[in-house]
């Protein structure tokens, strides 16, 4: 029997490894040939399901973990991700290349990864539907609607600052697990680990495989030392930010859905892992697209895709891009 995704042409966020003649570089020269040792769990199922794994997406380098100044869908490797309806407006990231892809018509289907934004924001700038499901899903497992006005999550303030949410702390840290873990098990790899990713970003930082982008996250990220009290204390605070916060307004007002404009509350699905999805919503005077966002609970993304769905049938609003320049 044929797969549901049977001959279906996917392109992947060069941040997913993929087992086979494609880089996996995440958009940076330091990981040109190196090799993974198998496919991700999404890419796998991807083939399992008959899919055509077409390339790899550009992306904002290092899915915008490197430095705060580096441009939304600039990588080294990749060049500047452009957004296709107004080629001088910002694209966001970090999976730009994903969403502009789609929106170009270049592919129907691409697939991003979001930490906080990385698909809703992208998806919402260049007016392409992006799917943010629960954290974990991919990889191992409107009508007659009542709409509440302005609901307001609590301590949303405190939420939306990374750095006081704790958020930039627990990020920092487990960025260098993983990427360490990551360059470990590489098969093959010019970086073994984030210090030797630096010192490559200082080698070439003027040269035009890198240029000056500057890299004070992987500085900051350099100076943690794996999950210790200070990440524990930042990760139960995220927990009950999101117990006060996004779980007790959606079950006291038994929602289906949050809904914003843009990616607003990316923080809030970011810190609980719970899904969201963005439909193009409209465009503004210059052509440039906006989006709107419907996030809800762990595991509810049937839902959310049918209200997204009722909305993008109702409204229509999607046209193809003219490349303003
Ligand atoms: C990666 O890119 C290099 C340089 O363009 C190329 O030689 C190589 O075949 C590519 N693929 C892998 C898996 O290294
Ligand atoms: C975020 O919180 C930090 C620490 O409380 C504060 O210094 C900073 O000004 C806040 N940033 C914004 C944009 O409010």
């Amino acid at each position: 029997m044929l797969g549901g995704l049977h001959g279906i042409p996917v392109l992947i966020k060069d941040t997913i490894g993929t087992k086979d003649k494609l880089n996996t570089s995440a958009g940076s020269f330091a990981l040109l040939g190196s090799v993974v040792a198998r496919d991700a769990g999404v890419v796998a199922k991807l083939r399992q399901g008959g899919a055509i794994i077409l390339g790899k997406a550009s992306l904002s380098e290092w899915a915008a973990f490197r430095s705060l100044n580096a441009p939304n869908g600039f990588s080294p490797r990749g060049g500047q991700g452009k957004n296709p309806y107004v080629l001088s407006a910002d694209p966001c990231g970090s999976s730009s290349g994903s969403a502009i892809s789609v929106a170009a018509n270049l592919i129907a289907v691409s697939i991003g990864t979001e930490t906080d934004g990385s698909i809703l924001c992208p998806s919402h700038a260049n007016s392409a539907v992006g799917i943010k499901p629960t954290v974990g899903l991919t990889s191992r497992g409107q009508g007659g609607a009542t709409v509440f006005d302005k609901l307001e999550i609590s301590n949303i303030e405190t939420i939306s600052n990374a750095t006081r949410s704790g958020e930039a702390v627990a990020l920092l840290a487990e960025f260098k697990v993983s990427v360490n873990a990551y360059l470990k098990q590489l098969v093959v790899s010019p970086v073994r680990t984030l210090a030797d990713v630096i010192a490559f970003n200082q080698k070439f930082s003027d040269s035009e495989m890198n240029d000056e982008l500057g890299q004070e996250i992987f500085l900051a990220a350099e100076g943690t030392n794996g999950i210790g009290s200070l990440e524990k204390a930042a990760m139960a605070n995220l927990e009950q930010l999101t117990k006060d916060g996004f779980q007790k307004l959606m079950w006291d007002h038994e929602l289906d859905a949050l809904v914003t404009h843009g990616p607003g509350i990316s923080a809030v699905l970011a810190i609980g892992g719970f899904p969201g999805i963005n439909v193009p919503a409209g465009y503004d005077e210059k052509g440039v697209p906006f989006g709107i966002n419907f996030g809800g609970l762990k595991g509810t993304e049937q839902k959310l895709i049918q209200i997204a769905y009722g909305f993008e049938q109702l409204t229509k609003i999607r046209k193809p891009p003219t490349f303003i320049a």
